[in-house]
Parts: C-alpha cells; structure tokens; sequence
C-alpha cells in the first residue's frame, strides 16, 4: 500500500467515523460532493475557525453552518477541522490532510440549514424542521470616514469582544475602543484626527518619541506639521531661519548717540533666539514667552519683541538717536507665516515703533525697535499666524500618527 493509497483508505475510514455524526434524511452524497474534495493538501492561510470535529463530514457540516465557510482543512489523525473564510487556491502538501470546497449548501447534511441565508457573522442552526441564524461575531467594516479597511478585513470574522487594532487611517484615532460587540456589531465610533500631541497618549504602539508629526489644526482646517516631544504634551513648530530678539546690553548717550557698555544690566537687557516656538493651534497663535527651545544670555526676550535703552542720568528729554533694539522673525519653511494684520504696539518708557519690513512672501519680518528717554521698545499684538499659501511642507517631512488600540493588560 502506497502512501496515497493508505491516506485514501485512511480517509474511507473517517468518512465511515463521519456518519456518526446526526444526519438527517437518507445519507446519499452527490459525486460532486468528491469533486470538491482533495486529499494530500492543505489550504495556506488564516483560518476563521478552528474546530476538533467528530469526522470529515462534521467538518464538512460545520463549514456549510457558517454562513462565511468557503473551505475547509481537516487533518484525518488529529480530527482538526478548520473553517476557511475566503476563496483560497493556494495549497501545500501535507500528508494527512483532506481539503475541500463547499461552494453551496446543497447538501440534505445540513438539514433544515439546506440552502440557507443566513447572515455574513452567524451560523445557520438547525431546530427541528426550521432553523435559526446565530450570530456569532462581527464581520465588515462600518460605513465610516477614515477607517483602515485592511485591518477590518484582516479577519473575516471576529469574534465577541474582539478588538481592531488599528482601526483608523493614518493621522486618525478611534473616539472609543472598537470592539465587537455581543450583537455582533461594531460600536458606534468616529475616526478623529489628530489635533495635538497630547491625543497620543490615547493609543498604544509607538507613537511617543519626539520628532515632526502631522496635526490636524481645525481652526485653519489644515494638517500642519509639529514637534511633539515625549516629556511634554504642547506642540511646537521648528524654525529654520534665525529668529533673535533683543534689547541690547547698552546705554545710548542722547547726547552723543555713543553706546556705552553697561554694568549692572537694567532689567529688560538681553538676547534670545528661538529655534522652536510654542504654538498653540487652537488660538491659531504664537505664544510669545515660551521659552522651552530657545537660548539667551542675560534677560530673556519674548517672541516677537526688542528695546533699547537711553542712559537717562544724562537728561535729555527726546533722544534722536537710532533704535538699536533689534528682532527677526523667519517662518521660512514651516509652512506657516504671521498674519498680515498682526501690528507692534510699545512697552516700556518712551517705547518706539522703528521701522518693521515684511517680505514679499510674508516668511521674514525684521525691525528696529527702542526707546528715546528711557527703556522701552515695541512688542506685537496678538501673533496670529496662518497657511503659507507658496509652501506646504513634504509629506515625509512629518510622521503621521498610527493609533493602535491599548491591548489590556496580559492580553500582548
Ligand atoms: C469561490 O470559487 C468558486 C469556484 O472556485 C466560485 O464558484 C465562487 O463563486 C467563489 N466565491 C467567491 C465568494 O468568490
Ligand atoms: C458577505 O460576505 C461576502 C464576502 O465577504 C460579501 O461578498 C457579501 O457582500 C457579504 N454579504 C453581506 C450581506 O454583507
Ligand atoms: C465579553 O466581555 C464581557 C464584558 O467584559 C463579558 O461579560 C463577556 O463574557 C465576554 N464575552 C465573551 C464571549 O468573551
Ligand atoms: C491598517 O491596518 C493594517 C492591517 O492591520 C496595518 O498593517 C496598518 O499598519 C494599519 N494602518 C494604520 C495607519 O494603522
Ligand atoms: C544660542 O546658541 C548659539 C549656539 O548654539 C549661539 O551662536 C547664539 O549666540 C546663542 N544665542 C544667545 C542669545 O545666547
Ligand atoms: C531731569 O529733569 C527733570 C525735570 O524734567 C528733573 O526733575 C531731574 O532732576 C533732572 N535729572 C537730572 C539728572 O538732571
Ligand atoms: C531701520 O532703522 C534703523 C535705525 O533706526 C536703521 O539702522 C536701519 O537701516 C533701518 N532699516 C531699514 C530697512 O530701513
Ligand atoms: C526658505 O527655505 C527654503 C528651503 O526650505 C530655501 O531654499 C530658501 O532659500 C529659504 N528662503 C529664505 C529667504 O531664507
Ligand atoms: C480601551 O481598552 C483598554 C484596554 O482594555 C482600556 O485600558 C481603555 O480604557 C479602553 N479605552 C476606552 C476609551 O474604552
């Protein structure tokens, strides 16, 4: 007896332990029920099922229940039935194993289920001369925006409290977990975008280094692109150009316009640049005294701002001298820029507007600013900002957030 023929009679014999199994009305198989039939092979992929059988054609019954059973491995030793969701043409061989198809379910084996309806997540169950349709998980994906197909389809059928892990599309995140229902439903959710750093926190995986991350700014219905750092849930957008502002460590003489060195430094004296700014997209703004990624030496000067100093010992009531406070604004790059309305106000005693230029492209605004008796200079009004309209940073430039669901705990 070859191997092949000791499988076959294998085989013979299980279908004989098969007819254990109930069968209702007269138990004459069709040919084409051995049409569907291969021995020696076995279907690659995820099975939906797994399921210890009593015979070939429990096997063979169980698939025809489940309303989604295409096909099915059964090994003739271990009994091992697995149901098999999609139509599958790619096999490998294996000693033992029978596969075949159940294309229809026309079949007197399936009793009252001959033939039946039933829905994608049940099974067809057998009562009598009638039968029911048991749900018994979910399949399909919700008519919903934004959601990753793939990962629904990944399974045929999921079963109860089974969650999607990644529900979304990339830059989404799930309002709730999605979860199958005991109704075999997915709950009622929204894919949501990102709109700060702090929603990553909502999502396991590893979406938690610091780096450039795409967020959804709703009040300029745009993605922009943001650093979120690990330590700190606030959002921030690197700059590439310099951005220094001062009120220079000198005295002007009135007198003389001479710039005197000064020790002690008054108060307002000192230098900064910015080389990421605090942003918070929901007012649409710079925060202008955020100074978390900026380097200054003596007094810290805000986003936006610069002065000067008169040496008021001399007294002269209305110094000539030029402004040397100086700021530089370049958003070159960010694809951000401040608003065209955005104006400079003073601060400090006999604060003044010196002259401020815009560029063409709005990416660089540059200005003189400082005081003619004291120490004063000007500072912006609220520092809107908006799209720059010429530049949308590359795609890659940025990561979209990927949410996977939180797995609970003893479950990885
Ligand atoms: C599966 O394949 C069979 C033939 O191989 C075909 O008759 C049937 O329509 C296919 N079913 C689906 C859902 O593609
Ligand atoms: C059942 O599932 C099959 C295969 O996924 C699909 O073609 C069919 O449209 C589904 N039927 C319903 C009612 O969802
Ligand atoms: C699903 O989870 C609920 C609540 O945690 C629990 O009561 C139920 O037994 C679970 N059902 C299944 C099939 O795991
Ligand atoms: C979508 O789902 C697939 C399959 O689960 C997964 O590999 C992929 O990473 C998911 N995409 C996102 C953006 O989560
Ligand atoms: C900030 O640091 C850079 C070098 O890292 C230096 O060139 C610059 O002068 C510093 N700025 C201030 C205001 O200290
Ligand atoms: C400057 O002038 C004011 C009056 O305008 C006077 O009260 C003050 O004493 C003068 N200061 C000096 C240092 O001369
Ligand atoms: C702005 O004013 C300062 C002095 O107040 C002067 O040195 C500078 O050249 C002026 N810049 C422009 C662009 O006019
Ligand atoms: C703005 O940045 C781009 C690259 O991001 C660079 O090519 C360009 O020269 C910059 N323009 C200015 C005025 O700095
Ligand atoms: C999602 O599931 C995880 C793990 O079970 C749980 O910690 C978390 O609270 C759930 N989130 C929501 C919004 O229900």
């Amino acid at each position: 007896m070859d191997i092949n023929n000791q499988v076959i009679f294998t085989f013979m014999v299980w279908v004989m332990a098969g007819t254990r199994v109930q069968v209702e009305g007269n138990m004459c198989l069709k040919p084409e029920f051995y049409q569907n039939m291969r021995i020696g092979e076995k279907f690659l992929g995820e099975p939906m099922v797994f399921y210890q059988a009593g015979g070939l054609l429990d096997c063979y019954r169980q698939c025809g229940f489940y309303s989604l059973c295409q096909s099915f491995n059964y090994n003739v030793e271990t009994r091992q039935c697995e149901l098999i969701a999609l139509n599958n043409s790619i096999t490998e061989p294996v000693i033992n194993n029978i596969i075949m198809d159940v294309p229809n379910r026309e079949n007197q084996l399936f009793g009252s289920c001959e033939n039946h309806v039933c829905p994608n997540n049940t099974v067809c169950q057998v009562e009598g001369l009638t039968h029911s349709c048991v749900v018994v998980g979910c399949h399909g994906y919700p008519e919903k925006q934004h959601i990753n197909i793939t990962s629904f389809e990944a399974k045929s059928l999921w079963f109860f409290n089974e969650t999607v892990l990644y529900a979304c599309e990339a830059g989404y995140y799930p309002s709730r977990n999605v979860t199958c229902s005991l109704t075999g439903t997915w709950p009622a959710f929204l894919c949501q975008p990102f709109n700060g750093c702090e929603k990553r926190s909502m999502c396991g995986g590893d979406a938690t280094a610091d780096g450039e991350y795409w967020i959804f700014a709703s009040k300029m219905d745009s993605w922009v692109r943001a650093y979120c750092s690990a330590g700190n849930h606030a959002e921030y957008v690197t700059l590439y150009g310099l951005n220094t502002f001062s009120t220079p460590i000198f005295l002007k003489d009135p007198i003389t316009c001479v710039q005197v060195p000064v020790t002690p430094k008054l108060p307002p004296m000192g230098y900064t640049h910015f080389k990421k700014v605090r942003v918070p997209f929901s007012q649409q703004m710079i925060d202008v005294d955020n100074f978390r990624y900026s380097n200054s030496s003596s007094i810290r000067q805000n986003f936006g701002s610069a002065g000067d100093c008169v040496d008021n010992d001399v007294n002269d009531t209305n110094s000539d001298c030029g402004l040397i406070g100086r700021f530089i604004i370049n958003t070159n790059g960010t694809g951000l820029r401040i608003k065209s309305s955005v104006t400079w106000e003073t601060w400090g005693v006999g604060g003044r507007v010196g002259n401020i230029t815009r560029s063409q492209d709005g990416h660089r605004i540059e200005g003189n600013c400082g005081s003619v008796v004291g120490c004063g200079g000007c500072k912006p009004t609220d520092l809107l900002i908006e799209l720059d309209p010429n530049y949308r940073p590359p795609l890659d430039s940025a990561t979209l957030f990927k949410c996977k669901a939180p797995v609970p705990i003893g479950h990885e």
